[in-house]
């Protein structure tokens, strides 16, 4: 039996990830030394590999069938449009993506204007404002803390991921509008799917059961 890979994003999802996982029988223990350097783990008796990568790079490492399996937040699948199977919603890591900025702001999304428009998320932003709103704007590209673009005047809005709502409070910016839900998903390559179905078909069918209880 060959090993099945799994890259999880690291970071907020990885850790309720590993919980699932745990809960259908798939361990992995050095995983959860938090010094640990290491970047892959094994297990041995269950023929499985895992590694964290950075959430932007797991659906690269699916798509090229370095990973067979990723766990990464629906909003980085959106944002990279990968070629690879999207099987399953986790049901966690529940947010949305929205457009934020002042409340002054709202006029100018109202109004139709050429507005600059900051994001983590390109082409999540350049969808919603060109293809759903038919609106022009300027995207300005951010790598994070991009509730600091309408603060200091890089931008009009933000396009961005709210969970709580706290950073935007602590920064005198809300939501105005919703672009859509996000959520931890699964995915996986699409050689994979066909090679390993058994194996995958069963994780996904342990995995529902588990998440639908
Ligand atoms: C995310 C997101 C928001 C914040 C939303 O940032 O970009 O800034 O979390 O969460 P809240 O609604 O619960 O306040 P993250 O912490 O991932 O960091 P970064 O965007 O600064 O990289």
């Amino acid at each position: 039996m060959r090993y099945l890979t799994f890259a999880l994003a690291k970071g907020r999802l990885a850790k309720k990830t590993l919980e699932l996982l745990e809960k259908i029988g798939i361990t992995m223990e050095e995983m959860k030394d938090p010094d640990t350097r290491k970047l892959i783990f094994v297990n041995e008796e269950l023929k499985i590999k895992m590694f964290l990568s950075k959430a932007s790079d797991v659906p690269t490492y699916v798509e090229y069938g370095a990973a067979d399996i990723g766990v990464v937040g629906s909003d980085t699948i959106l944002e990279e449009g990968r070629k690879l199977y999207e099987v399953m919603d986790l049901g966690f890591g529940k947010c949305n993506m929205c457009v934020c900025g002042p409340k002054s702001a709202a006029e100018l999304l109202k109004h139709q204007e050429m507005i600059r428009v900051a994001s983590k998320y390109p082409h999540i932003a350049k969808d919603y404002f060109y293809n759903k709103k038919h609106q022009t704007v300027e995207i300005i590209k951010l790598n994070g803390s991009v509730e600091l673009a309408p603060i200091v005047g890089l931008s009009e809005v933000i396009v961005d991921i709210v969970e709580t709502g706290t950073t935007l409070k602590e920064n005198g910016l809300c939501v105005l509008e919703v672009i859509c839900p996000l959520s931890a998903h699964m995915v996986v390559n699409q050689v994979s799917m066909k090679m390993e179905n058994e194996r995958i078909t069963d994780l996904i069918y342990k995995l529902r059961e588990i998440i639908n209880r």
